[in-house]
């Protein structure tokens, strides 16, 4: 695992865009797996910038969402459909027949969610994007999912609720089903970046990264990924016992790049 910890949440876009540009060049039709949520806002609009600056072309690009909360169309203002085109679909050259979401009103969400598996499977995942919830889900895998599982059906615990009702207006009905790939699909993806802001991270990041591997928190698995970074800033990194050697391997790293002329 790397842990990359950085001051300001533009730096943490920054380098994570220079992540996603290096996989989009180096395969004419990377499979990205994409996130919601506040974290990854700021990515989507560097990568927004690069694409209208003529750095970055999305024309081949597929991608994956993580998850969709059962009961929202796309149109719905607060599905995950809708936040992609948002932020990011609407204002690059992606087609819209390589975006994929699960469907959020499919009529049977079980076999929804089995399709979605299937067609993630049958592309390979390049490059995944993961944010964290503050108990330290991944997509919608809350606490005591399992470690290997599936694109499925997930009940949303009393706090990811809680923390997600800021996007929602008082009386609107908020989704506590969701549809989210599984935590092995998750980490069948080739390489995985996950962000993290902030204090209320800060406890699931400690778990994440020096906790016992265990279900209880499910971003956990990610250390037994052979490709994970994860990118934070120093408040999600604050109850890190181990940031001092974080912050000098990365230093030597970058050292090494430089050195030997690398991006
Ligand atoms: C939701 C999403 C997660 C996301 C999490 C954190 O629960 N399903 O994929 O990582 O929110 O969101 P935020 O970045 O807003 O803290």
């Amino acid at each position: 695992m790397e842990v990359i910890i950085l001051k300001e949440p533009h730096q943490i876009a920054n380098k994570c865009a220079d992540i996603f540009e290096q996989a989009i060049i180096e395969k004419n039709n990377a499979v990205l797996g994409l996130a919601t949520g506040s974290t990854p806002m700021l990515l989507y609009k560097e990568l927004v910038n690069r694409y209208e600056r003529g750095r970055l072309s999305f024309r081949n690009v597929i991608t994956f969402n993580l998850d969709e909360y059962v009961g929202l169309s796309p149109q719905h203002s607060q599905s995950y459909s809708y936040f992609m085109q948002k932020h990011l679909f609407e204002h690059i050259d992606i087609s819209s027949r390589n975006t994929h979401l699960p469907d959020g009103i499919a009529e049977n969400p079980i076999y929804e969610s089995e399709k979605y598996e299937a067609k993630i499977r049958g592309c390979g995942i390049d490059l995944q994007l993961l944010g964290l919830g503050s108990n330290g889900h991944i997509g919608f895998n809350e606490p005591t999912s399992s470690l290997g599982s599936q694109t499925r059906i997930k009940t949303l615990t009393p706090q990811t609720v809680k923390d997600n009702s800021r996007f929602f207006t008082e009386g609107e009905f908020q989704p506590t089903l969701a549809i989210t790939m599984g935590i092995g699909t998750i980490t069948s993806a080739k390489r995985i970046v996950l962000l993290a802001i902030g204090k209320k991270k800060a406890c699931a990041i400690k778990q994440a990264i020096e906790g016992p591997l265990s279900a209880w928190c499910p971003a956990s698995a990610l250390q037994m990924h052979p490709r994970t970074t994860f990118i934070i800033d120093e408040e999600a990194a604050s109850l890190l016992k181990m940031k001092e050697y974080y912050r000098w391997v990365y230093e030597q790293q970058q050292q090494l790049t430089q050195r030997l002329g690398m991006p």
